[in-house]
């Protein structure tokens, strides 16, 4: 029970609320408006979510105004640093950092995983070859629904767990397995000797004619990408997938919404859609001033891919860690890269938006996406795939968070109201007789 109330008043009809406060372990207290219909008869309204809380969670905490992240507490530079990405997916996965004995375990189970049904093999087959990956993601992934529906009860936390790691262990399979799709090339099979970020770069990158060794300056960087996408509490793809897993649906479902919801834009798009910007710039040969004035133009549709966050009104922590890592792996590049021209830009970009005072009264800073395209590009992979590795590295975030809404008694089916502004109710007039 709260031990502080917040009193809304209707001075019309002079009825009052006392409305509980819910204190959080960190960031701003929340006031429980779940009586305020019953007791005032009153709707909130708060579109895009800007000051409401969907949920209580315990796994990741962000201060938008400060630039912090943590997940599970820990904070982002630290895993980022000390970390591996599948370490971080124990972690979200269950609250505490495994010992040795217990990573190794979760590290192995997850390897029992990895393959996917050969069936799944004809799903593939169906899609047109220049198919966006992102759509085949969302089919793939739920389609796994139809395999594994009669094994799942979402009601049983063994069967949860077991879905869980399935998922985390088959995402990047499938993620490859798009790839080779849409490159011609044939699909290549987990090795369960690598760890878990080589076997995705080995089946990505892999062929049966070559012994490809993934190089350790990648397999960091991607590691490093993994951890920072892992998760991001109740962002549009996560509260979908919390939204869609509410009504009991299996985990493949949901998260088949998640990717979807993830796939715009405005969310996980954006990094596919920084190296669309930057291309463009290059190919225009206009300066990067005239894009820069364009952004600020507001009878223009055009904004900085790559700059700006709902949450961030400081420095996204994340571009932080990710800015270090892509100014190493491109020097490291040298002249062996071939984007040089469009990392060159985006440089450019960065200097003068950050010196920019429309840029800095907003408090629009890069993103993380607008790295992550950078270093994805530099690692030679297709425009068409950063968002697919958005969605394997959050895979780890959803699940968490459905596991944790699927285990609350509280939990309930999400239906959200809404403030009806349509025709009042008129009668129908018959087709011959409407002027
Ligand atoms: N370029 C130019 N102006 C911008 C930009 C931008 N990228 N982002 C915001 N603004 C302006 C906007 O026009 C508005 O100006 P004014 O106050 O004069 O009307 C002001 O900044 C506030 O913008 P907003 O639209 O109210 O901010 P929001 O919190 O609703 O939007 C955002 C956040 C991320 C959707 C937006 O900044 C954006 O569209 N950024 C580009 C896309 C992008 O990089 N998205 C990835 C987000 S990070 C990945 C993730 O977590 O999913």
């Amino acid at each position: 029970m709260a031990d502080r109330t917040v009193t809304v008043t209707d001075i019309a009809t002079g009825k009052s609320v006392d409305l509980p406060v819910l204190d959080g372990t960190n960031g701003p207290s929340t006031i429980d408006i779940g009586t305020l219909y019953k007791k005032l008869g009153y709707f909130t309204y708060d579109p895009g979510f800007v000051s409401t809380a969907s949920c209580e969670s315990k796994i990741t905490f962000i201060d938008g105004d400060l630039g912090l992240l943590r997940y599970r507490g820990y904070p982002i530079e630290q895993l980022a640093e000390h970390s591996t990405f599948l370490e971080v997916c124990y972690l979200l996965l269950n609250g505490e950092l495994p010992d040795k004995q217990t990573f190794e375990t979760f590290e192995s189970r997850l390897k029992m995983h990895s393959l996917l049904d050969e069936k799944m093999r004809r799903f593939y087959l169906g899609f047109h070859n220049n198919s966006h990956p992102m759509a085949m993601m969302v089919a793939t992934v739920g389609a796994m629904s139809a395999f594994y529906h009669d094994q799942i009860d979402v009601h049983d936390a063994e069967s949860r767990e077991i879905a869980a790691k399935r998922l985390i262990a088959k995402v990047p399979t499938m993620a490859a397995w798009v790839y080779k799709y849409t490159v011609g090339q044939p699909f290549v099979y987990p090795n369960n000797k690598l760890d878990y970020v080589s076997n995705f770069l080995y089946m990505m990158f892999g062929l049966p004619t070559t012994d490809y060794q993934p190089s350790p300056a990648f397999v960091r960087a991607m590691d490093l990408i993994l951890i920072l996408h892992a998760d991001h509490e109740q962002n549009a793809s996560t509260s979908t997938v919390r939204l869609a897993g509410s009504s009991g649906a299996n985990p493949y479902a949901a998260l088949s919404a998640g990717i979807s919801s993830l796939w715009g834009p405005a969310h996980g798009g954006a990094n596919e859609a920084v190296i669309n910007m930057l291309e463009d710039i290059v190919q225009s040969g206009k300066s990067v001033n005239y894009y820069i004035e364009r952004a600020k133009d507001k009878d223009s549709q055009f904004r900085l891919m790559g700059f700006g966050h709902r949450v961030y009104k400081n420095y996204d922590p994340r571009a932080k860690i990710i800015r270090k890592v892509c100014h190493q792996l491109l020097d490291e590049l040298g002249e062996n890269n071939p984007h040089q021209r469009l990392l060159d830009t985006a440089m450019e970009l960065e200097r003068i938006a950050l010196e920019d005072d429309y840029f800095i009264q907003r408090k629009l800073y890069p993103n993380v996406d607008f790295y992550s395209g950078i270093i994805l590009r530099a690692m030679g992979l297709p425009l068409n795939m950063f968002t697919v590795i958005f969605a394997l590295a959050r895979t780890v975030g959803w699940i968490s968070h459905w596991k944790e809404h699927m285990s609350d008694p509280q939990a309930r089916i999400g239906r959200p109201r809404q403030l009806y502004t349509g025709a009042d109710q008129r009668d129908y007039v018959r087709i011959d007789e409407r002027s």
